[in-house]
């Protein structure tokens, strides 16, 4: 079996002026994992690793650079999925984690399989990760587009799905589009299949809204036996749809992992008033598959014995 590489940063409208900086942080992140896998590394270990490179690129909607809640602080979310074991690790709501991909880690061998706010950053504590201010999180960039938001000058774009600018702001002039999570699938040399997201959600999202990314089945899954899958997009309507079981579900009844992931894409697309997201699919085989209703979707994967792709 070759191994095989995808990753994402994200299905959104994302601007002109940033398309290139997407681009090079889903090559090096590509370039990180693979670097890894090539060496006889686990997929969990590729997936990890090429996770923590995005969500230590501010351009992503993960980790430092996220998006900002109503409040004016981060709120992040992960998780990750082992495809042999079926083992799921989740930790949402953090507010004081660089990574919060390697806390999901952590969670992998339990006791519990999701953890989150407070709680999760105590098992942290407790398993070596250490807190950091959560100030650290931000960058000028979005706390500079969260100031406008509160002064009611922006509001997210529709796309963005997230809360209503405050209510005595003024008539808004100018809509600014959402950030949206990051994500890996990675395939190793003994065969095994690991899925891995990470986000800071929507745009000034209430204090403790948890979107699709640590739900499993919803923001991912993984089945070694059939195939993995990552989504990204607008949470609250890919969880109505449990969008990742969606595309599995096809692979389990012989469809290609493009069909999968195109017609998962088309549920969400039709079923729900406004479902918007894309989708990243890998087999057992080293097959891909990648689909998105957004205006773009930032992506680079890499099959062995294949020249790298990307794009956005
Ligand atoms: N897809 C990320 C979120 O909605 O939180």
């Amino acid at each position: 079996m070759p191994i095989a590489l995808i990753v994402h940063g994200g299905a959104w409208a994302i601007p002109d002026d940033q398309v290139e900086p997407h681009q090079a942080g889903c090559r090096a992140a590509l370039a990180a994992g693979w670097d890894l896998l090539s060496r006889g590394a686990s997929a969990l270990d590729a997936c990890e690793a090429a996770v923590r490179l995005m969500e230590d690129d501010p351009i992503f909607d993960a980790g430092t650079g996220s998006v900002l809640t109503s409040d004016g602080t981060v709120e992040l979310d992960a998780a990750l999925m082992d495809g042999r074991s079926l083992r799921y690790g989740a930790a949402a709501n953090l507010r004081h984690i660089r990574n919060p991909i390697s806390l999901a880690r952590k969670l992998l061998v339990g006791p519990a399989t999701m953890l989150v706010a407070e709680g999760a950053e105590q098992f942290a504590v407790a398993h070596g990760i250490p807190l950091i201010e959560n100030s650290e999180l931000i960058v000028e960039r979005e706390r500079a587009l969260w100031e406008e938001w509160k002064a009611g000058r922006i509001a997210p774009s529709p796309e963005s799905h997230t809360s209503p600018p405050p209510a005595e702001s003024p008539p808004v002039a100018t809509t600014v589009g959402g950030h949206d999570t990051v994500g890996a699938i990675a395939l190793d040399q003994s065969g095994n299949l690991v899925a891995a997201n990470s986000t800071g959600g929507t745009p000034f999202k209430l204090p403790g809204r948890i979107g699709d990314t640590p739900m499993v089945g919803c923001g991912l899954y993984a089945d070694a036996r059939v195939g993995a899958v990552v989504c990204t997009g607008w949470g609250e309507s890919i969880v109505r749809v449990a969008l990742a079981r969606r595309a599995i579900e096809m692979l389990e009844r012989g469809a290609s992992p493009q069909t999968a992931a195109e017609a998962a894409i088309r549920v969400l697309s039709h079923q729900v008033s406004g479902g918007s997201g894309g989708c990243i699919v890998l087999t057992p085989g080293g097959q891909i598959g990648l689909s998105w209703n957004t205006r773009r979707m930032a992506y680079a994967y890499q099959v062995e014995g294949v020249q790298p792709t990307w794009g956005v």
